[in-house]
């Protein structure tokens, strides 16, 4: 039997900013795909252009940035190709977008449960009759305690992990296809973001979805995924299954990432690689990790490595892995691909 289409495919994505001298691009020839029930997380260091990526298959970059290049096919339509109102449409009730900070999707001056009400109603999920009852069941749905009671609260009324919870659950109002939570528990202490990723885990579960999980933690990584992107300076530098990547990480940025993780507990920060990310538009010339990278050789500054495939999933744009260059020859062609 064929394989399922993924519901989610993006395709040689680059996105970046104008700025007074060009275009600097914060997302470089980026591909991936996610099908239902299906968890990936794009990994990497802050500034590696993970959001910029989120944020351009939700078709929210905002001038001075904007999409360059690329396809992003969902559930069959190219999103960079359909009207705005059916972005719209798509936005909220297909795909959900959940933050790192739920206050900034929250509305202070209103309760969760009229929130929780408007979203549904607007995408004809409810009626006036039916919304009030609806709001409570997908507070209970997300494990908030009373939620009778606290349907009736505003925002600030919340902790913050109730907050986020309130959140999913409005996300989740419109039963999405699509998640893509963006480092949905940096902001929370350790405790409050095991329970919240279980939540995520539990509700991707039984809903079927396809979770697309940002992070900078390693740990969050280990816990969620089933399939890693690890992202540096635009690119995604490492793909694999999640076993095989902690088993054999073959980028030495991954390597860096994991010498990092003692333990990997969710909400170890990244600290083992000297240095830090190079800033947009001042990218080195070869590989952008060649800075930073303790394992780099000849060809490394020359031109950005292309991707290896190794089969079963995984690459590694990495010339430690291939393409083959002999150090003594002349440079090699450029070989990132396009
Ligand atoms: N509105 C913007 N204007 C200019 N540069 C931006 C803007 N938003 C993000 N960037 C730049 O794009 C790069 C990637 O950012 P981002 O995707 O937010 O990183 P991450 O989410 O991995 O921490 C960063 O260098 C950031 O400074
Ligand atoms: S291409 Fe070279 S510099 Fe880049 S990660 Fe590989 S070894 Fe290091
Ligand atoms: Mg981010």
């Amino acid at each position: 039997m064929p394989e399922r289409a993924p519901l989610l495919t993006v395709e040689h994505l680059t996105t970046g900013f104008q700025v007074r001298d060009g275009f600097v691009p914060a997302v470089i020839d980026v591909s991936f795909h996610v099908s239902a029930g299906d968890t990936l997380c794009i990994v990497g260091e802050s500034g590696s252009g993970k959001s910029v990526t989120a944020l351009s298959i939700m078709r929210l970059v905002e001038p001075p940035g904007r999409i360059a290049e690329g396809r992003i096919i969902f559930n069959g339509h190219d999103l960079l190709t359909v009207s705005e109102r059916e972005m719209q449409a798509i936005r909220g009730a297909q795909i959900a977008l959940i933050f790192q900070e739920p206050m900034t999707a929250l509305n202070p001056v209103f309760t969760i449960g009229n929130q929780i009400e408007e979203t549904l109603r607007v995408h004809g999920r409810a009626t006036r009759r039916t919304a009030p009852q609806q709001a409570i069941d997908l507070l209970a749905a997300v494990s908030i305690p009373e939620p009778q009671k606290r349907v009736r609260d505003y925002p600030h009324q919340l902790s913050g992990g109730m907050r986020q919870r309130a959140l999913i659950a409005m996300s989740l109002a419109c039963e999405p296809s699509l998640v893509i939570a963006d480092e949905p528990t940096t902001a929370l202490d350790v405790t409050i973001q095991a329970q919240i990723l279980e939540l995520l885990r539990d509700l991707q579960q039984r809903m079927g979805l396809a979770l697309l999980l940002i992070t900078h933690d390693l740990g969050v990584v280990a816990e969620m995924a089933d399939r890693v992107a690890v992202m540096y300076a635009g690119r995604i530098v490492e793909e694999a299954p999640v076993r095989a990547l902690f088993d054999d990480p073959k980028h030495p940025y991954t390597r860096g990432l994991m010498g990092s993780i003692p333990g990997g507990a969710p909400g170890t920060r990244l600290r083992a690689i000297q240095g830090t990310v190079p800033p947009l538009g001042a990218l080195p010339p070869g590989c952008a990790f060649a800075p930073r990278c303790p394992e780099r050789f000849d060809p490394c500054p020359k031109a950005p490595p292309g991707t290896t495939d190794f089969g079963g999933g995984r690459g590694v744009k990495c010339y430690l892995h291939g393409p083959a260059v002999e150090p003594q020859v002349a440079p090699p062609a450029p070989v990132e691909r396009v």
